[in-house]
């Protein structure tokens, strides 16, 4: 691995008049940021020139990476046939109907209808219309709550940021009313407390006392990710959504599956709720839809929830001057196209992903790894001062800090959640990449190790 420099507010090309999102505006004028220039399959580049492998799929959305011509050239002759038609008051373009069709044919059994966005968090607002809405029109019109998770990310609208478990996001608004929390099934928090299947229970009798407490008459949905992304790779125990869906279902409680993350061949097939093998009521998608070329996003709404939307009549007075733009169509038609033509998905679940997932797994036994997580292409490693223990190296997570700036530094790019450190490779990585992204890692946990004066 080549030495990268470290970013400072010198070597970025900002003027400082851009704000990040997340990002400490007044820390960013002291140490500034860096800057991407170009993309080459899976390595960025940065303005200064240096590649670094990318261990995140942008923000989770390049599932096939930075060159896929195919996209790019769909955009542009999109661009040139029709650039912009609007999908109101019964108007929409023909490739926004084409991939209406064409993601309905990827989509689970029992999903014949989307409804587009411009974004995982517009999904989710559009989510919360649409289960009012159902319920009104069944006439029970009294249930409105929502019930999400500690941890979870739904974005970051007011509905996204309320839906969203993140407490530093809560602690900046005022979210709303009818949302509520329950437990994460988070099984290295207890490690050595609660075996994992009793981490599973007690997450999902949360979820249950909750819906009771309340009263079943007035929960609309429960809303969660497959795994939990952003939260840190948490990947529930087997008998956690078994049990999720027995409650919803006794209890008619709805079940939104929020895949913007999960969907799209990131755990292992195509959708998170198939590889835990969940039939939901809603599917929200976004990022990897398009492979990020464009921005898109959507709901995909199941047979039963359809049946009364399209037939009980009366408006739905809901969506996007942008919903179904035809350019962000166009780049989600090519991108089903490359996972349909191409043997992307077969290769992950027979090659890559099990190759990942026995290469990230050599780190387990590294001196500061508590724990090692992998699902699909998916990654998480826990970061602790002695392993077989939960106790962290230092306060605010400042050694899964150092140990992300480092990789990052040395032309690795990944993230840090509190005190572990997440990956998202894309799904086109080849395994001598996974090799290079796994020495990277480890340099980069050696040097945390010697910098918070561990012996590794
Ligand atoms: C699971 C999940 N839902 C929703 C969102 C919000 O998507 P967007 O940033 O496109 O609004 C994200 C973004 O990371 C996400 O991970």
């Amino acid at each position: 691995m080549t030495i990268q420099p470290q970013a400072t507010a010198e070597n970025t090309l900002e003027s400082g008049r851009f704000l990040h999102p997340f990002t400490d505006f007044a820390q960013y004028k002291q140490t500034g940021g860096r800057t991407y220039v170009g993309g080459d399959g899976v390595y960025i580049i940065d303005h200064q020139g240096n590649r670094l492998l990318d261990g995140m799929s942008g923000l989770w959305c390049t599932n096939l990476g930075y060159s896929q011509d195919s996209i790019k050239q769909a955009i542009t002759a999109q661009l040139d046939r029709l650039p912009f038609y609007n999908s109101f008051f019964n108007c929409t373009t023909d490739i926004t109907l084409r991939l209406a069709d064409q993601l309905c044919e990827a989509l689970p059994a029992g999903f014949e209808h989307v409804f587009f966005t411009n974004s995982g968090s517009e999904a989710n607002d559009t989510n919360l219309r649409l289960v009012h809405r159902y319920f009104d029109l069944l006439g029970q019109p009294e249930k409105k709550h929502i019930i999400a998770r500690t941890n979870a990310y739904h974005g970051s609208t007011i509905a996204g940021a309320s839906l969203g478990g993140m407490k530093g996001m809560h602690e900046q608004m005022l979210g709303l009313p009818y949302v509520h929390h329950v437990e994460q099934p988070y099984t290295f928090a207890h490690l050595g407390s609660l075996s994992p299947e009793a981490v599973g229970q007690q997450a999902a009798q949360s979820l249950a006392d909750k819906i009771d407490s309340i009263g079943a008459d007035q929960v609309a949905a429960f809303i969660a990710e497959p795994i939990q992304g952003a939260g840190g790779v948490i990947i529930p125990p087997d008998n956690y959504w078994p049990l999720i869906v027995e409650i919803c279902r006794e209890r008619d409680v709805l079940i939104i599956s929020d895949e913007v993350i999960c969907g799209f061949g990131r755990t292992g097939q195509w959708w998170g709720c198939e590889t835990f093998n969940f039939e939901p009521d809603l599917i929200t998608f976004a990022k990897a839809v398009t492979n990020g070329y464009q921005p898109l996003g959507g709901v995909a709404i199941s047979d039963k929830i359809a049946a009364i939307l399209t037939t009980e009549g009366g408006e739905f007075a809901h969506g996007f001057t942008y919903s179904g733009h035809p350019v962000a169509c166009a780049a989600g038609l090519a991108t089903l196209e490359l996972y349909q033509q191409s043997s992307v998905l077969s290769d992950v679940s027979s090659t890559i992903a099990p190759y990942w997932s026995q290469a990230l797994a050599q780190l387990a036994d590294h001196a500061i790894v508590g724990e090692v997580r992998t699902q699909g292409m998916l990654g998480a490693l826990e970061l602790v001062k002695e392993s077989g223990t939960t106790d962290r190296i230092a306060p605010d997570a400042a050694a899964a800090v150092f140990c992300r700036n480092y990789a990052i530094s040395h032309g690795l790019m990944i993230r840090q959640v509190g005190d572990g450190l997440i990956l998202s490779p894309p799904l086109i990585i080849q395994t001598s990449e996974i090799d290079q992204l796994i020495m990277g890692l480890e340099q980069a946990l050696d040097a945390t190790a010697a910098a918070f004066g561990i012996a590794s």
